[in-house]
């Protein structure tokens, strides 16, 4: 049985984000929604932080399928999922090698956004030796991820 789960980067659980993985969502699939955990920002003295990093880090290495979602805010993946990605600067030895990833990225006019938020998930895959899957920015390329993710069984 594999383990998947939705990191959500967006405000709104139950916004256009979530909408899109519930079109790439298969049956085991556990939502962690990033606006309902405490994440602080980066800091020097990082293994003081008492947060939930470390709670939803965990989630991460439990998972065989981690599907990433966020809005873009201002051009940009939103500040709740960057927070979060920044922290893996706490946890260089995380054992998350092999696990797939896929992007889901909701905007108005999202084009200007894509290749940089691709670049940064891209960059984490290769860091933490994870295996980026894909992309899905509308219902057709989402189900499209579906897909993907049930083949890769
Ligand atoms: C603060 C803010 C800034 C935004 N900036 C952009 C933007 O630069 N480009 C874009 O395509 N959409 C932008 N949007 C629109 C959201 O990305 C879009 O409504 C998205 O579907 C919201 O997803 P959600 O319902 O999961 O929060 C912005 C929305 C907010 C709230």
């Amino acid at each position: 049985m594999q383990r998947r789960i939705f990191l959500n980067g967006s405000m709104d659980i139950n916004g256009n984000t979530a909408r899109l993985a519930n079109l790439v969502r298969d049956l085991e699939y556990v939502p962690i929604h990033l606006s309902e955990f405490h994440i602080n920002q980066i800091r020097p003295e990082y293994d003081q932080q008492q947060d939930d990093f470390k709670k939803v880090m965990n989630q991460l290495i439990l998972a065989d399928d981690i599907v990433i979602g966020t809005p873009v805010y201002w051009s940009s993946m939103s500040g709740y999922l960057k927070t979060f990605i920044d922290r893996f600067a706490d946890v260089l030895d995380a054992p998350l090698s092999g696990k797939r990833v896929y992007l889901l990225v909701q905007g108005t006019a999202p084009e200007d956004a894509i290749p940089y938020i691709t670049n940064v998930i891209r960059h984490i895959c290769r860091r933490f030796h994870m295996k980026y899957m894909g992309l899905a920015t509308n219902s057709s390329e989402a189900f499209k991820l579906h897909d993907l993710i049930v083949n890769e069984k």
